[in-house]
């Protein structure tokens, strides 16, 4: 089912509804976002279009801190790692997660204080531990053998000293999408904890003169509800802390949580909140920190979708509305999985909304396609809609904010749309819309 964009803003803040914050629609029924009106919006800035609701981003980033008192809350860029939302997420006192030097560049043209910069990434190029050391970046995390060897070439080439984190693959298998689950033993991320690389790892790293281990790591996957991986996570992690302590002689003084709670895409949807889970996992923490006698390590803790998914909506435009007797009714809107790949790679489904108008009458359920080349090619299978639905109708898609525009492409040769930043009636450009010279500027003509 569809949940419609609620008509007020009374209601429990963050949890129950997969629209941002300050989504509202007006007496003619236009979805306004940041007191803006949507369909002006989609006049003067064209369609598809991000439209982002600062209000709301920032609210959770504040319940993420608030959540997690005294931990460092690193945001993960890979969710949508733009200029604006980095100088946002900063300022709001988040630390930024960036897996290649792309990401890293980014960070450094939003002017995100490279001391609260943590390095992911499972296969990190010496180019790119250079351009770490060499911007100074707070923490690095190891993942394989390889990258231990190459953070001790690069840190003695240039004379650095890697503050480092060691990824941990804990075993535990999170019970969420394929691709998405990354804390079982039979992953490509991590030394892996039950088959003895952990400790191999540990061990290798005394004798590394340019690799600091000051803490562990472990992410063990994406878009899950219950807190008992999260909790089952910590658990493992302080033991290890713990083990290695009475094995080796070390004691680590930093542990890192990985990624966040899932979050809403539809009505059907129901993540904990914020709030119950920061309470969980500390609480965790402090059993285990006390079982073993350790004492609690500096936390932290990596969300993306968490803090950018719910407060982006993508705007488009219908195009076609083909209705095949007895079979499926297609409503095809002007962009598809060029900017939002989630429902053919995952079967995500986000919930969809008329936007333009009230959503009064018969509903009929229909099947929204994006314009590219390919049957896959869905942005929500199977929803109902108003029955009157027609070209030039505006349909609103909710929680786009993460793993939308940072996974767009130029498929088809699709331009890749514009993103907006909307507050109290303001609006600010995010990412401009790509042009069609954009889309040829890296063709070599022969
Ligand atoms: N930390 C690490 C090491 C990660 O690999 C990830 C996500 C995160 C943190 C953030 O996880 P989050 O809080 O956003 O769940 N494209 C997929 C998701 C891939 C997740 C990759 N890693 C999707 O659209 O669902």
């Amino acid at each position: 089912m569809t949940t419609d964009v609620p008509s007020e803003l009374a209601r429990e803040p963050l949890t129950d509804s997969p629209w941002p914050l300050t989504s509202a629609r007006d007496d003619a029924g236009r979805l306004r976002i940041g007191g803006v009106d949507v369909a002006d919006l989609a006049a003067s800035h064209g369609t598809p279009l991000w439209v982002v609701d600062e209000e709301d981003l920032r609210t959770r980033c504040r319940a993420y801190v608030d959540a997690f008192p005294d931990v460092w809350v690193a945001y993960a860029s890979k969710a949508w790692c733009a200029v604006g939302i980095l100088q946002i997420v900063a300022e709001e006192g988040l630390w930024v997660d960036v897996v290649s030097g792309g990401e890293l560049h980014t960070a450094k043209v939003a002017g995100v204080p490279m001391d609260r910069v943590v390095f992911h990434g499972s296969n990190k190029s010496l180019a790119e531990l250079r351009m770490a050391a060499q911007l100074g970046v707070g923490r690095v995390v190891a993942d394989s053998f390889e990258e231990l060897e190459r953070l001790e070439n690069v840190g003695d080439e240039l004379d650095h000293t890697f503050a480092t984190w060691l990824r941990i693959t804990p075993g535990i298998d999170a019970h969420t999408h394929e691709y998405t689950r990354t804390g079982h033993d039979d992953s490509k991320f991590g030394f892996t904890l039950s088959l003895g690389l952990a400790d191999t790892a540990m061990r290798r790293t005394a004798e590394l003169r340019h690799v600091d281990v000051v803490g562990i790591h472990a992410h063990i996957g994406s878009q899950i509800f219950g807190t008992d991986p999260f909790v089952a996570n910590a658990e493992v992690l302080i033991a290890l802390l713990a083990r290695w302590r009475d094995e080796l002689g070390v004691t680590l003084a930093e542990c890192n949580l990985g990624g966040g709670m899932g979050v809403r895409y539809t009505s059907a949807d129901d993540p904990v909140p914020i709030g119950r889970y920061g309470e969980a996992v500390l609480a965790a923490v402090d059993r285990a920190c006390e079982e073993h006698g350790y004492p609690r390590p500096q936390l932290a803790v990596e969300p993306g979708r968490a803090i950018i998914a719910p407060a982006v909506v993508t705007l488009y435009e219908i195009g076609t509305v083909k209705r095949l007797e007895g079979m499926t009714t297609y409503v095809s809107v002007d962009g598809g999985m060029s900017d939002n790949i989630r429902p053919a790679l995952y079967q995500a489904e986000h919930d969809v909304a008329l936007v333009n108008r009230s959503v009064a009458g018969e509903l009929e359920v229909c099947t929204v396609v994006g314009k590219h080349c390919e049957s896959g090619d869905l942005v929500r299978d199977r929803v109902p809609l108003p029955a009157d639905l027609a070209p030039g109708d505006l349909l609103a898609v909710a929680a786009t904010g993460a793993y939308t525009a940072s996974m767009a492409s130029n498929y088809n040769r699709l331009p890749r749309p514009a993103a907006v930043l909307v507050r109290a009636g303001e609006v600010r450009t995010l990412q401009r819309r790509e042009t069609y010279e954009d889309v040829v500027a890296r063709d070599a003509i022969l």
